[in-house]
This record gives C-alpha cells, sequence and structure tokens, in this order.
C-alpha cells in the first residue's frame, strides 16, 4: 500500500466516537443534527459493559435526599482521594441526566402507590446512605444500551459502525505538522480486515474499561483499555490506575463465566455467608454487607485464603420467593440455569475485576490534554472515585460527562481547525503472522500474572514480579506488532500490555494502602491523600 495521502480510504467526521457504550451514545445524541458524527464500536453494536449492567445508576431524586450526601458518600467510599469539584459536578448533573433517559424512554422500574400514583423504584448499594439507585429491574444496562443505540439509528447525523476497531490516534505531532491536535485515528475495518483512515474535528475515547487484563472478570471479553492505551502512546497523561476495582460478588460456577450477582441483592438484604452458613462482614466493618466494595471484597479474599475454600456464599432466600422473582428477574433465571434457585438456597459467590477507575486525565470537559481530544465514561479519569468508586456512580458519571463534552464541542464549533492530510496505513513492510500462538500464549501469561501478582492484595515483591514479565511482553508484542499485519486479537493484547504496565507502575509508586490498593508492605494510609499521575 501506498504511503501517500488516501483519499478513497479517508472518511471525515465533525466528530469521531470511539466507543458505543452509555458514554459514547450520549455524547453523539447531545450533539447538534447538523453535525456529521461516527460511533465506531469494534464488536457487535451493543457489546460492551454497559449492555451488562445490573444494579442502576446513582442520583439524587427524593427529596428526603441531597446533593451534600451524594458527594460525602462519595468521598468516603473513595478514601480520601476523590475530588470535590468532579463530585460535586457530577451528583449536581445527575437528576438532569435522568430525565433525559426518561424522556428517551428507557424503563426505569416504578413503585405503585395505593392512590394509583407511580414513582421511580430506587434501590440501596454499598457505601449510599441514601436509597437512590434508579434502575430497570435487574437488568438496567440493557435497557439503557438498548434505548439509546435505538436513538442513534434514528438520527440522520450519525453512523453507527459496529465490528471497527480503533487501532492508533492520528496527531499532529505523530505527522510532524507544526501542532499537536488530534486529527482522527486509523480503524481496522473487521469485516474486510482493511486499515482506514478516520479524520475528524473532534475525536473522543469512549471505549470502556482494561478489567479484561484480569483472569478473572465480570466484564465482557472488549474491556482491554485500548483508549487508555492509545492515549498513553498519543502523549496524554493517565491516573491512578492502580485503583483497579474488584467485585465481591461474581457467580461461582464453571459454566458462569463471571456473571455478576448486583450488589442491589445486598442492598435489598442480602447476606454474605460463610460455608458454614455463618454471616462474617459485621467483623470487618460496621456497615456489614452495605460497606463499600474495596472492603467487602478485601474481606472475602481474606476469609476464602484463612480457610482454604474456592468460594463463599451470597443468601438472599430469607426474602419472599415472589420479591426476589420481581427484582431480579435476570439474576434468579441465570442462576436457575445453573442449579441454584435462589429462593431457596444461596449462590457460591468469588470477587472479580470489575472496574477501572483510573484512566486518561480530563477537565470537567471531558478534555485531555491534548486538544480536540477528549475521554468520557470508564475510560477516562474525573477524579470522581478516587481510590474506589461508589456502586452506580459509574453510568452516572458517563452520562454527565458525555453531556459535557457534547456541550464543550458543541460550543467550540466554529474555532476548529481545518483538515489537514493524513497519510494512508502503511503495510508495505509487514506480512501475514505464521505465529499466532504468541498472541494466543501473551494473552493468557498476562492475564494470570496480572491476577496472581497484582490482585486484590499486593507486594513490593509480586509488583516486582509483574513488571520483569510485563516488560519482556511489551518488547515481545512490539516486535510483532512491526512485522506482521494487524488483527483484533492483537491491538487488545498490544493495549492490554500497555494498561498492565500502566498499573503495576502506579501500584509500584504507591507506598501505602489505600482504597483498592492494598499492600502487606505498607499497611498504612498516608496523611496526605495523592494522585499517582503517569506522564508519557
Ligand atoms: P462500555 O459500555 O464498556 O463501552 C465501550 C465501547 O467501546 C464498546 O462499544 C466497545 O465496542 C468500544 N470499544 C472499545 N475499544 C474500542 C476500539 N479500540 N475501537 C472501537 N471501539 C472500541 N455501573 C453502574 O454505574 N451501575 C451498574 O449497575 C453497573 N453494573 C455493572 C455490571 C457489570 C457486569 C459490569 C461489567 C459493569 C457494571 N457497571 C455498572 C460499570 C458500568 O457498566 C461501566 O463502567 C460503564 O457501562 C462503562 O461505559 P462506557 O460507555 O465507558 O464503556
Ligand atoms: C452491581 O450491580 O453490583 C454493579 C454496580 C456497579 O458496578 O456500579
Amino acid at each position: 500500500m501506498s504511503n501517500k495521502l488516501n483519499n478513497r480510504q479517508t472518511k471525515r467526521y465533525e466528530v469521531l466516537i470511539i466507543g458505543g457504550g452509555a458514554a459514547g451514545l450520549t455524547l453523539a445524541l447531545n450533539l447538534p443534527p447538523h453535525m456529521k458524527v461516527a460511533v465506531i464500536t469494534k464488536d457487535r453494536e451493543t457489546e460492551g459493559s454497559t449492555y451488562y449492567a445490573q444494579g442502576g445508576i446513582s442520583a439524587v431524586l427524593r427529596s428526603s435526599d441531597s446533593f451534600e450526601s451524594h458527594i460525602e458518600d462519595t468521598m468516603n467510599a473513595g478514601g480520601g482521594l476523590c475530588d470535590l469539584q468532579a463530585a460535586t459536578f457530577t451528583v449536581e448533573n445527575g437528576p438532569q441526566a435522568i430525565s433525559w433517559l426518561s424522556d428517551l424512554g428507557v424503563p426505569f422500574t416504578t413503585d405503585k402507590h395505593k392512590d394509583g400514583k407511580k414513582s421511580w423504584h430506587l434501590t440501596r448499594e454499598g457505601g449510599h446512605s441514601h436509597r437512590r439507585v434508579i434502575h430497570a429491574a435487574d437488568a438496567t444496562g440493557q435497557a439503557l444500551e438498548t434505548t439509546l443505540i435505538n436513538h442513534v439509528k434514528h438520527s440522520d447525523n450519525i453512523d453507527l459502525l459496529d465490528h471497527h476497531i480503533a487501532v492508533d490516534l492520528i496527531t499532529g505531532k505523530k505527522l510532524g505538522l507544526d501542532h499537536n491536535r488530534c486529527i482522527g485515528a486509523y480503524v481496522l475495518d473487521k469485516n474486510n480486515m482493511h486499515v482506514e483512515t478516520y479524520q475528524a474535528k473532534n475525536v473522543v475515547l469512549a471505549s470502556g474499561g482494561a478489567s479484561k487484563v484480569y483472569l478473572y472478570t465480570s466484564n465482557p471479553d472488549g474491556s482491554t483499555g485500548d483508549g487508555i492505551a492509545m492515549a498513553t502512546r498519543a502523549g496524554c497523561r493517565v491516573a491512578n490506575m492502580e485503583f483497579m476495582q474488584f467485585h465481591p460478588t461474581c457467580l461461582y460456577h464453571p459454566k458462569a463465566k463471571s456473571f455478576l450477582l448486583t450488589e442491589a441483592l445486598r442492598g435489598e438484604g442480602g447476606h454474605l455467608l460463610l460455608p458454614d452458613g455463618t454471616r462474617f462482614m459485621h467483623k470487618f466493618d460496621e456497615r456489614g454487607e452495605l460497606a463499600p466494595r474495596d472492603i467487602v471484597a478485601r474481606a472475602i479474599d481474606h476469609e476464602m485464603k484463612r480457610l482454604g475454600v474456592d468460594c463463599l456464599y451470597l443468601d438472599i432466600s430469607h426474602k419472599s420467593a415472589a420479591f426476589i422473582r420481581s427484582h431480579f428477574p435476570t439474576i434468579y433465571a441465570k442462576c436457575k440455569e445453573f442449579g441454584i434457585d435462589l429462593t431457596k438456597e444461596p449462590a457460591p459467590v468469588v470477587p472479580a475485576a470489575h472496574y477501572t477507575c483510573g484512566g486518561v486525565m480530563t477537565d470537567l470537559h471531558g478534555q485531555t490534554d491534548i486538544e480536540n481530544l477528549y475521554a468520557i465514561g470508564e475510560t477516562a479519569f474525573t477524579g470522581l472515585h478516587g481510590a474506589n468508586r461508589m456502586a452506580s456512580n459509574s453510568l452516572l458519571e458517563c452520562l454527565v460527562f458525555a453531556r459535557a463534552a457534547a456541550q464543550h464541542i458543541t460550543e467550540n464549533e466554529n474555532t476548529k481547525c481545518k483538515w489537514d492530510s493524513i497519510e494512508a496505513w502503511d503495510e508495505s513492510r509487514v506480512t501475514n503472522s505464521d505465529e499466532e500462538v504468541v498472541v494466543s500464549h501473551n494473552w493468557d501469561e498476562l492475564r494470570r500474572f496480572m491476577w496472581d501478582y497484582v490482585g486484590i492484595v499486593r507486594t513490593d515483591k509480586r509488583l516486582q514480579r509483574a513488571k520483569r514479565r510485563v516488560d519482556l511482553l511489551l518488547l515481545e508484542i512490539e516486535e510483532y506488532y512491526g512485522n506482521f499485519r494487524v488483527t483484533a486479537d492483537l491491538l487488545e493484547l498490544r493495549n492490554l500490555a500497555v494498561v498492565a504496565d500502566l498499573i503495576i507502575r502506579s501500584a509500584m509508586q504507591r507506598k501505602e494502602s489505600r482504597g483498592l490498593h492494598y499492600t502487606l508492605d505498607y499497611l498504612q494510609m498516608d496523611d496526605e491523600a495523592e494522585n499517582t499521575v503517569l506522564t508519557p
């Protein structure tokens, strides 16, 4: 392929959004109809963490609740590291974001009162001092994602392109131009395996988190931190990557692939049990099963290791069968498939990697260090989550920051630059791989050592072991990437290795235990709370 500008393969948009989850779709739908927008998703259009979200979205929706209380709970869960400005901004913009969703037709669960009136049913989750989690039964994400996709499909200005995976960002610096604006991205069309050039006046990373870096995760396969890795390669700062959140309760079953059992089960009265049927959470925190997630996951990990068992148990069978079936229909049915009847018996559970609290640093408009490049949703680090995200604050952050970024893009439309010339993707020096096994082997190796050495409990020694291994993998992968034609598996592996390196380096820098970063070598929490910022 020639190395010259290739107009046939260059697609031009006002806004290129990499990712079609809650964040990307919300941004697309909040742009004015005259802007030409592309939303690309690397798998089928609905696939991403959003689709699997269960518990719901937190927001202050009752007069008995208050912004102050939501902010305080968020800050408390975040281990002293949340940014007050980001928390205030998110919480105060929550109610408008929820009414926007309700207007779009997201079918949130309601309660019917004696006088015939309806109100939203709000559930509770760990760390929240009020009922403030709005939900669509136990499949909130599915309701949200399908509603948003449906609206995007009816928007004439938005092209939704599935099975398109972004390879890397294109910046002025990369092309040797006299500016360092982001001007597009190279994108592999998985349908024909061609890398195409997408040129855009604004590029938005909305590509989700990186929990797939661990062997066991609640996330879908695509959570490989692509946006974080692309931004890092392009020169953006990332922060707080050591704070990887483990969800305490994924179903433990050989065929369940870490199916999540929502925290709302505990919010509605579910108990965590040892194998002998006793409750144990009050030994670890006075809030018991509703302590923030870092504390509950660590307690489960501790008890499993102390007793030498493969799982603990989550029990809600003391509630009525009708209540369980109506509030948790998806989970009830899924457990039934595996021979577990939640109305009669406890379900076996283990923790699994769930959420990336760190990410690409942004301001309150989602703007990154690079002009015209935005990051929103789980890819971003806004300062909201601190050292541990509070349950159901993630979807809220996706919505609020996507809407803020859309507003910023719209307001700055006229100041944007002209189209630059971009070189087409150069494949002239690569061949088809003759050793795909390298890719699959390295995927497995990486995820296993991250689980064993950089998991819920860390030590200096384990982190050093992980660092030596990731250094070697980074070299091997870069060599492979330079010689062979790209595939989706190779691109994801390359990104996973970058993200693993960021997590390990951040964890090595933090010489204290705080929130989700718990190390046996530094059990104390420092008086001063500081973010871990990595500069490329
Ligand atoms: P995602 O929804 O993950 O979407 C990422 C998108 O980016 C996808 O479209 C993907 O195809 C695309 N993409 C990725 N890389 C590329 C690439 N290189 N090129 C092109 N496209 C790419 N949070 C809550 O607040 N409440 C909950 O109840 C809740 N429950 C959860 C339950 C589960 C099982 C999981 C896994 C998470 C849950 N979370 C919950 C977390 C929350 O769902 C996610 O943080 C949130 O959905 C992330 O949204 P997003 O738009 O940032 O990314
Ligand atoms: C859950 O439903 O337990 C997940 C909620 C979240 O990750 O915020």
